[in-house]
């Protein structure tokens, strides 16, 4: 069955912030999902010159293989999302805002200049180890302990951040006009736009894991 995040009149712009590896396939086939992000899947589809079909059955296969990788007992699937996602964010984002900002420096007055991309990651930065800490800190054992739906108000308040977590993303994308390289882009340059798609795509793949399997399971405890 075809999740309904994935109807033909879903914004490519949400696919791409929810659903882990969309901004991979979107990247491919050409299709911008930040400035415009505004179209519709079925008219993204038309625009790349693709099947409607074809395509949502490539973002469907994402969203099974996501419930499939995602262990079965719940504490080992928070054990994951902090190894996994949590300190790899942690570790990736202070080398990139260091990148960012060489680059920034270097190249500021470039055309393609990812203008305001080291404030940017910084925000996303700070935001995200607060929100990370906090999972760790009380949201995790809560879960744990097996809270159930007292839940409720602290996981509709973790949802309200992954947006804005989601806003950063989509400010990153378009600083860096989709993550394209300039032609002979150096090599801090290069590195920094795939470490960012790496990241990103880490992010989605973050959020998507919390809001579709952990999050409602703790719910249902
Ligand atoms: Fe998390
Ligand atoms: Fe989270």
């Amino acid at each position: 069955m075809t999740d309904p995040l994935l109807s033909p009149e879903t914004a490519v712009r949400d696919i791409a912030a929810k659903l882990p590896g969309a901004a991979g396939i979107f990247r491919d086939a050409d299709i911008s999902f930040c400035c415009g992000g505004g179209l519709s899947l079925r008219e993204a589809a038309a625009q790349a010159g693709l099947e409607l079909a074809a395509l949502t059955g490539r973002l469907q296969a994402l969203i099974d293989r996501a419930a499939e990788d995602a262990p079965q007992d719940t504490q080992g699937l928070i054990g994951h999302i902090m190894e996994r996602y949590h300190a790899t964010h942690r570790e990736e984002l202070n080398f990139l805002v260091q990148l960012a900002n060489r680059v920034e420096m270097v190249h500021g007055d470039h055309d393609e200049a990812p203008l305001g991309l080291t404030e940017a990651l910084i925000a996303l930065r700070d935001d995200l180890d607060a929100h990370m800490s906090k999972e760790e800190s009380v949201l995790f054992p809560a879960i744990l302990s097996g809270a159930g739906a007292l839940l409720a108000e602290p996981l509709r308040v973790m949802n309200e951040e992954h947006t804005g977590t989601t806003d950063l993303l989509r400010r990153i994308e378009h600083v860096t006009h989709g993550l394209a390289l300039p032609v002979g882009a150096c090599g801090s340059w290069t590195a920094l736009y795939t470490g960012l798609r790496k990241l990103c795509d880490d992010v989605v793949a973050h959020i998507h894991l919390e809001e579709t399997i952990l999050f409602p399971r703790a719910l249902a405890a």
